[in-house]
This record gives structure tokens, sequence and C-alpha cells, in this order.
């Protein structure tokens, strides 16, 4: 049994520290938190409820798309579609943005996620997750266009993702630091469980998909390459390696225990005109914030990634996460060239 702080609970005494507060965006929240709960629950169920497997459609990027990822970007757009507190919302899943249908009011926020991230481990049972963002909508709330979700990643207000795995989580930022809560199935609550997270600055873990290796750019190699090399090698101590394919669990596991997390741009990339593997308004923008908040960097090699102007609402981005002296080690090595 638990008795501890709901997150609705924890994001409303959070409000009250900030002047002028309307409670649109602790409800806004609250959606967000219910969409969460339901995809945990169809996670949860999957062969039992038949939403495992392919869907035969394709997203904008080409991607083949899991029963699921439609699936879970339809709870999105209806759990949050109908309150109030959004002018128009933008997924992975979807080609345009979203305008809150005229049934609705509209109001002044947007909302960004990756409904499904890690969907290739669904069918495996491995954890998968979902990311989300808000953001202020800027060109007034009456016709929301995509100029208006194009905004650098320190213009975000929160981001948090859910981590559907062994337990479900939520982990959450306003700006104000990270803080993590777990759902308690019984009561249908998430309840903190891992206030005022912090990635230790330094770390023997990292994460890469190394069937990519023969493509990667020097620095990256060089990095990699000195991590093996362990004990005999340039840093004198072993390293160990994760791959989850989740990057919502890769980014919860160095929250938890640091390390690095990388997906680089590569030869592979560049030769095909990709800009990198994973999308910079639903996946490396929030992600950055929340690593960010808790004492990490985040950056494409060379620059921070959340002061990045996108162009694009599905532009792809290198990204490297994590402990903060490694990810300052791994911008060295990319300064060096
Ligand atoms: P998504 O399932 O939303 O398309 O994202 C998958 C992403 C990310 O979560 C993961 O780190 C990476 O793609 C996995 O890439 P590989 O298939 O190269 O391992
Ligand atoms: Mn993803
Ligand atoms: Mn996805």
């Amino acid at each position: 049994m638990h008795n501890g702080t709901t997150i609705t609970q924890f994001i409303i005494e959070e409000q009250r520290h900030i002047a002028g507060a309307t409670g649109d965006f602790t409800s806004l929240l609250n959606d967000v938190v219910t969409a969460c709960k339901v995809l945990s629950n169809m996670v949860n169920h999957g062969a039992l409820v038949g939403v495992l497997g392919s869907a035969g459609t394709e997203n904008v990027q080409g991607e083949t798309q899991k029963k699921l990822d439609v699936l879970s970007n339809e709870v999105f757009l209806k759990s949050n579609e109908w309150a109030g507190h959004l002018a128009a919302m933008a997924s992975e899943e979807m080609d345009e943005i979203y305008p809150i249908p005229a049934q609705y009011p509209r109001g002044k926020y947007l909302l960004t996620f990756d409904p499904l991230d890690g969907s290739s481990n669904i069918d495996v049972n491995v954890s998968v997750g979902t990311i989300f963002s808000i953001l202020r909508c800027p060109g007034g709330t009456d016709e929301p266009t995509e100029r208006d979700f194009l905004q650098a990643g320190t213009q975000q207000i929160a981001a948090g993702y859910a981590l559907y795995g062994p337990s479900t989580m939520m982990v959450l930022t306003t700006g104000n630091g990270v803080n993590g809560f777990t759902l308690d199935q019984n009561i249908g609550e998430f309840i903190l469980t891992h206030p005022d997270m912090k990635i230790p600055a330094d770390t023997r873990e990292f994460a890469i998909n190394a069937s990519n290796m023969r493509f990667w750019d020097e620095p990256i190699r060089r990095y990699v390459q000195e991590c093996l090399d362990g004990e005999e090698g340039a840093r004198g101590e072993d390293f160990n390696m994760r791959w989850i394919a989740s990057m919502v669990a890769e980014v919860h596991r160095i929250l938890t225990r640091g390390g690095v997390f990388m997906y680089p741009m590569d030869a592979k990339m560049r030769a095909s005109g990709q800009d990198g593997k994973l999308r910079l308004l639903y996946e490396a923008n929030p992600m950055s914030f929340i690593v960010e908040q808790a004492g990490g960097g985040s950056i494409t090699g060379t620059e921070r990634i959340l002061d990045l102007q996108p162009e694009t609402l599905h532009q792809r981005v290198s990204v490297i996460l994590g402990s903060k002296n490694e990810v300052e080690r791994i911008l060295e090595y990319h300064q060096q060239g």
C-alpha cells in the first residue's frame, strides 16, 4: 500500500508557486497522464486484446507502423483534444499537424508526441514508452500552423515520458528538476517514487547500435574504441555496454544510474540525405530537456540540441546524451575533428 503524493497533487502543488497560473496547464498534464494510463493498459494486455503486430501502413517517414503505433496515436488525440487547453498537436505518426477540431474550444498550448517509442520491441515484449513535449502556441490560437511548432527546445514548458516496463512510470519536468512517478495499478494513480532525479556526472556505461560501426564518424569511433579498450586503453577503466532500442528505456536507465546514449549522424545517413535517426520535436528535444534538468548533457556532437532552430516538423537529428563529463568528452573529440 502506498500513501504517497499522486502526480495530480504534485502538479497542483507545483503550480501554486507560479504567479498567475490558471490551472489550464495542470489540467492539460492530467489529460496526458490519463492517455498514458490507457496506453499502459493496452501495452500490458498485448496479445490478449489483439494489439500486437503490423498495421500494414507506413508513416510519413517511411517506417512500417505497428498496430499499437496507430492506436496509441488515436488515444493521445482523443484524450487531449476536448478540454480546451490546446491549439494543435503534432505526432511522429501523422504527416500534418492536428489543429483542435472546430467543435471544441482551442487553448494556448501545443502538444507534440511520439505515442509509442521503441515500437520494434512491442512484439517481443521488451519495454516501450511514450514521449511528449508542451509548447506555447506563439501565433495565436485561431489558426495554428506548422510554423508555430518550430520552436527551439529551450522554449518547452514541460516534457516527459511514460515507460511501459516491469512497472509503468511517468517522468516529468516543468523546468524545475525531474521527478519520477510509478503507476499503482490497484488505485490507478501515479505515485511520486523518484523525487529530484539526478544523472551521475561520470559513468562507465554506453549505449549505441554497434551494427552501424562501419558508418561512424571518427570522433564516435574514437570514443567507443577507448571504451572497448577498457583498463588497458586510454581511459584506464573497463566499460559496460547496453542497447535496448527504446530511447525511453535507455534514457530511464541513464536517469537512474548514469550512462551515455548515442544515435549519431553517420556516413550511411549522409549518403541518403537523412539528418539523423531520432526526431527533433518528438524525441530529441523532450529528452534533452529532461536530461539537462537532471544535470546531464545533450548534444548533436558539435551543438547543444536544445539550441537548435527546427526547420521542419519531422526533422531528424544526431543525438548524444547522458552523464555530463562523458558528453563533454565526446564534444571535445568532435571539436578536435
Ligand atoms: P520509434 O519506435 O518511435 O520509431 O523509435 C525508435 C528509435 C529509438 O527509440 C531507438 O533508440 C532507436 O530508434 C532504435 O534504433 P535501431 O533500430 O537502430 O536499434
Ligand atoms: Mn521513437
Ligand atoms: Mn514511435
